[in-house]
């Protein structure tokens, strides 16, 4: 564990003995593991765990969830990072909707054109994945000017917002200029994004990807950027990450990659928030948002 994090739990729980993995001398004391991407078969051998403190927002590394002893499993959704991935989705968005990829194309050919322009009220951008992250990015696109819809498993409701969900997923996503996909990886979300979802996606189409790397079929994805029937994709995560050196993704075109940078943690409010959820859990309240072991997310 990073210096920064020790030094931030002995600032806001300054009452707390804090052990760093693997030198846990007393496994009797603990009670609450805080870990990212962690050997989950070790949570058994601590007999007076009380919770879990995941410290992100996923827990597709904390895999499988099952051999977890029968605690809460809590997951950090800090709402800076979520203001922070927003940003990071609305930045594409503008970028794309106002044709700043063919401007930037412009300039080294000395081209002063303007291209047609259409508004945002006028522009649909898609949230796959309204959960707690999904809905900041759906009201930040909103209060931007953007028509904004959104899709999940299961019928969920966002003030202005229409949404859309289960089988509806090809009706949603042929209605957007730009998709925005913020879903985990699950089962069930497996390359979700495959050649025929793609292929519901207008030609024009730009789909980020701010959610898992696992949830696109990057073969099925370079084919319609290849075709021509999907504009551009900018991926923030992808299936292997590190991308390998090799990945054809590198050298796709009209694809984007950034590494894995849309939100990051910060320690000083990611402990303030692990705080409160330790101190709900002693005081017999429940910790939020914890991980449903049924959906795995
Ligand atoms: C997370 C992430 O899950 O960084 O928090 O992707």
């Amino acid at each position: 564990m990073a210096p920064e994090w020790v030094r931030e739990f002995g600032r806001q729980l300054p009452d707390e003995v804090v052990q760093v993995w693997p030198d846990v001398g007393d496994r009797d004391a603990v009670e609450f593991v805080i870990c990212w991407n962690f050997d989950v078969h070790q949570l058994a051998t601590f007999p007076n765990l009380r919770g879990v403190l995941v410290a992100g927002a996923g827990v597709d590394h904390l895999q499988p969830l099952d051999v977890i002893p029968d605690v809460p499993i809590v997951r950090l959704v800090d709402p800076a990072v979520a203001s922070d991935i927003a940003n990071y989705c609305v930045h594409w968005i503008v970028h794309f909707h106002r044709s700043l990829d063919r401007y930037q194309m412009q300039q080294p050919a000395r081209t002063w054109d303007r291209h047609p322009y259409r508004s945002a009220a006028e522009t649909t951008v898609g949230i796959a994945g309204i959960g707690s992250i999904g809905r900041v990015i759906a009201n930040r696109a909103a209060s931007a000017g953007y028509r904004t819809i959104g899709w999940s498993r299961n019928k969920s409701q966002i003030d202005g917002v229409e949404t859309f969900a289960g089988e509806d997923l090809p009706a949603f996503l042929s209605l957007c200029d730009m998709v925005v996909n913020v879903l985990p990886s699950t089962p069930e979300t497996h390359e979700l994004f495959d050649a025929t979802t793609l292929a519901a996606m207008k030609d024009t189409a730009v789909l980020i990807n701010v959610g898992r790397g696992e949830t696109i079929d990057e073969s099925a994805l370079r084919a319609a950027l290849d075709a021509g029937t999907l504009h551009h994709a900018v991926l923030d995560v992808q299936q292997h990450e590190p991308l390998p050196n090799d990945s054809p993704l590198w050298s796709q075109k009209r694809l984007t990659l950034t590494p894995h940078i849309s939100g990051f943690t910060f320690p000083a409010t990611a402990v303030g928030l692990m705080a409160a959820n330790i101190a709900r859990i002693r005081n017999g309240e429940d910790p939020f948002p914890t991980v449903d072991r049924t959906v795995g997310y």
